[in-house]
């Protein structure tokens, strides 16, 4: 329990740093926000089994927030920026999280996302 507690420290660290020093001019609140709701998805980011319900209620959660295109697109940047810094992303589970929360994000989380070309 203490070092699954550590694990996440460390992931949440990880992921505020790269928010910080992410190129993209979104506003860092968001951000943070993006990266301490799918904290809880990390194991199954990368491979594991799951998601978990912490996971999937992290990202209704964001799909919440994610109100109009330029929200959409300022979310969609977070997350791939924070997947580039995935270590070991599992693509296959990166593409599935939105189908198996059972959200409709128009967009799949991974390095590759094209967000521009997001629209509501
Ligand atoms: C991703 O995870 C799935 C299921 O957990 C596994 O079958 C697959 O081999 C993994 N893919 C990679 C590239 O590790
Ligand atoms: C996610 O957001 C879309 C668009 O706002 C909405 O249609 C969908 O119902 C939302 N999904 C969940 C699970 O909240």
């Amino acid at each position: 329990m203490a070092s699954l507690k550590l694990t996440c420290v460390v992931a949440l660290a990880l992921l505020c740093m790269v928010v910080i020093t992410a190129p993209t001019a979104v506003t860092s609140t968001s951000c943070i926000k993006v990266s301490a709701y799918l904290t809880p998805c990390l194991s199954y980011l990368r491979g594991g089994s799951g998601p978990s319900k912490l996971c999937c209620y992290g990202a209704k959660k964001l799909n919440g927030t994610a109100g109009t295109t330029a929200d959409r697109q300022a979310t969609c940047k977070c997350l791939k920026s924070a997947a580039g810094f995935v270590s070991g992303l599992n693509d296959t589970n990166a593409g599935t999280l939105s189908a198996k929360c059972d959200l409709n994000l128009p967009y799949k989380f991974g390095p590759d996302t094209d967000c521009t070309s997001i629209t509501l």
